[in-house]
């Protein structure tokens, strides 16, 4: 009842009470995240665990269309199998296309096929791009309608399935709109890794390294170990690539868990992206730079900001060249143009300080596998870490060509 204020308040009633409300809710979140080898073989029932079962089923697929020449015959197969009806839209997924017309492709169909609120969940099968686009699509379609992630990518098994964010990019800047809208379910198939090319794979291995670097010692030294034969398998035959991926799905769900809306602005798994958003579109839109897949912008903030560690005297010299070296082992760039400009860095710590509401929160290791905040860096740090990031790729090129010496002359 809503009580008029122009009279005095009834007895017991108080001023300051009349006409306010306080709303108070929550909202639980369950998703699962399933290892799932196999997932659209006629066997597997996981894709269609959720919503409607039997006769008259039906599911909308979303999936990028480069991945259609390998997989989109198994799909069809697959529901064709399972009597449900399916209608597979494939879009464009490259991170030049997620933007707002990818959206409202992805809308459009829905709105079409005429997707029901509850029973046909969304099936979106792709690299982050794909994910991040449909889990958007399906967040705002009737203000949320449920979505299934089946990522395609390494990024996508390790990072992109496990969260509760979706986005698209605005204004050249990365997933400047978008939800925490997640999923119902991600089931992780790396059978898919076996068509990604080569540079998708060591992209994938970028993330993969930040979550070492920043928590988990054991998994570095897989990385350490197994990383040349990680990419030369694709992840399939390496006997360290199942853990690899468990451990790096594993680490990503205990961050995400207990901050999943991101209240706490100090997150672990900012690791890597500190300064690697801005520089990574940057790489991407600018004319003669060497354009940067955005695992290989999260692998360069992390050896930056291990040099920012070195620095100031916590990461050790040793340390550092192992994280380096690890780095080169993986395929991925220790150096690049962007990255010896004191001045884009600053502008990108800028940009991420607003997403952090003004403070740096800049995730620091102290040594592999162990990190703490920082909210103090300064300009000058930063053109110091510049010409320390140079002194370190000449040392890693001098220990590279020791090695080749050294194998050149070892007999065979
Ligand atoms: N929502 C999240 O929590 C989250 C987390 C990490 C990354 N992301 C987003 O993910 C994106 C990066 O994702 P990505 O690294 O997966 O890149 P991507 O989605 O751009 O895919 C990379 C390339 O691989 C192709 N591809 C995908 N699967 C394939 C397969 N099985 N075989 C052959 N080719 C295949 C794609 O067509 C694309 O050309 C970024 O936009 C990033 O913002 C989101």
């Amino acid at each position: 009842m809503t009580t008029a204020s122009s009279s005095a308040p009834a007895a017991g009633v108080t001023a300051s009470t009349i006409g306010t409300w306080v709303m108070e809710t929550q909202q639980p979140v369950r998703f699962k995240i399933k290892n799932s080898p196999g997932i659209f073989s006629k066997g597997n029932r996981d894709v269609l665990e959720f919503g409607s079962q039997g006769p008259n089923s039906r599911r909308m697929v979303v999936i990028d269309r480069t991945i259609c020449q390998y997989y989109l015959h198994d799909i069809v197969d697959y529901f064709k199998h399972q009597q449900v009806e399916c209608h597979v839209v494939a879009i464009d997924a490259t991170e030049d296309d997620k933007n707002l017309e990818s959206l409202l492709v992805v809308l459009r169909e829905m709105e079409k096929f005429g997707v029901l609120r509850r029973d046909e969940p969304l099936i979106a099968v792709g690299g982050g791009v794909l994910l991040d686009i449909a889990g958007m699509a399906a967040g705002m379609y009737r203000r949320g309608v449920p979505y299934i992630r089946v990522p395609t990518t390494l990024v996508g098994l390790v990072d992109a399935s496990v969260g509760a964010k979706t986005g698209i990019n605005f204004e050249s800047r990365r997933n400047r709109l978008g939800s925490y809208y997640p999923p119902i379910a991600a089931y992780l198939d790396k059978g898919f890794l076996r068509t990604l090319a080569p540079l998708e794979i060591t992209s994938g291995l970028g993330e993969i390294l930040k979550m070492a670097v920043v928590k988990d010692r054991a998994l570095f030294e897989l990385l350490e170990e197994f990383g040349p034969e990680l990419i030369e398998t694709r992840f399939i035959g390496c006997r360290a690539a199942d853990e690899v991926i468990n451990r790096a799905v594993s680490g990503m769900k205990d961050e995400l868990q207990e901050n999943l809306w991101e209240k706490n602005l100090e997150r672990m798994v900012d690791f890597g992206h500190s300064f690697s958003p801005i520089i990574e579109m940057r790489s991407i839109n600018d004319a003669g730079q060497v354009a940067l897949t955005h695992g290989q912008a999260v692998a360069l903030d992390v050896l930056f900001s291990c040099v920012l560690s070195h620095q100031r005297g916590l990461m050790a010299k040793e340390e550092l060249l192992r994280v380096g070296r690890t780095a080169q082992r993986l395929q991925l760039p220790t150096d690049h143009a962007l990255f010896n400009e004191p001045l884009v860095i600053l502008e990108a710590l800028k940009d991420t300080m607003k997403h952090r509401n003004g403070d740096q929160n800049l995730p620091i290791p102290r040594a592999i596998g162990d990190s703490q905040f920082v909210n103090d860096l300064t300009f000058g740090e930063i053109k110091t870490a510049v010409a320390g990031l140079q002194q370190l790729n000449a040392q890693l090129g001098q220990a590279k060509a020791a090695d080749q010496a050294a194998s050149a002359g070892s007999p065979a």
